[in-house]
This record gives C-alpha cells, structure tokens and sequence, in this order.
C-alpha cells in the first residue's frame, strides 16, 4: 500500500503496464498487486484531470443533500464517478466521508474543503474548474 500511495503521489495514477514491474518487485503476484488497485477507489489507473472534484457519498453528507450533488456534478461534467472529461479538465471522484460532516455535504476541489455546499455552489465550483 504505501508503494502504491508513492506512485499515486508522484505520477497521479497507478498506469496498470506498472503492475507487473510492481508485483515482481514486491514479489507478489499481478493478481495480488491488480486486486489491491482496484479494490481500493484512491487508486486511479487514468491520468487525473487537471482539477478533481470529490463528493462525498457517505450516509450524513447524503441526508443533507448529497445525492442532488452527485446527480449534478455527473450531469454537468458528462462523467460518473472515477471519469474525467473529455478535455482532460476534471475528474470527478466519490469518498466515503473527509470527517467534515457537521458541516456536510461536503465537496473537495484538489485539496480544499467546502461544507453546506448547495446545488448552486456546486454549479459555481464546476464553473471555476471548467
Ligand atoms: S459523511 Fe460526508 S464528510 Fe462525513
């Protein structure tokens, strides 16, 4: 894992041609080294967007509203969780809880946190990012 987390670091995606460079290097085998990527969703194996937009999908964030943003954001972007659009401007991305949710829901664009984000705050956040 924290191998992994290092290539997500320093390139943005784990490319799945490294996978076996990697599982022979940890001597372990592809399928180990191919579940562990694609089970955990912080693994990309695209390029990342030049912004990412995270949305969290989590039980508090959703009872305040987060399903309206998820539906949003895809239908405004042209992408589901996990894609980027076409231009390369944005990946969209799904958490499970950023621990902010007295103040939900929440939205992340790159490494800032917004709380009690409305639809039209999200519109305006997916606008500056565009
Ligand atoms: S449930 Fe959304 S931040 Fe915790």
């Amino acid at each position: 894992m924290p191998i992994l987390h290092a290539v997500m670091e320093d390139m943005g995606y784990v490319d799945p041609a490294a996978i076996p460079i990697l599982a022979e290097e940890l001597n372990l085998s592809r399928a180990d080294v191919h579940g562990v990527v694609t089970f955990y969703h912080d693994f990309r194996q695209t390029p990342p967007g030049r912004t990412t937009v995270r949305i969290c999908r989590a039980e508090a964030c959703q009872a305040v509203g987060g399903r309206t943003l998820e539906e949003r954001a895809k239908t405004r972007l042209g992408v589901g969780f996990g894609e980027t659009t076409d231009d390369g401007a944005v990946s969209l991305e799904q958490v499970f809880c950023f621990g902010n949710c007295a103040i939900g829901p929440t939205v992340q664009v790159d490494e800032r946190l917004y709380g009690r984000v409305s639809p039209e705050q999200l519109d305006h956040l997916l606008e500056v990012t565009a």
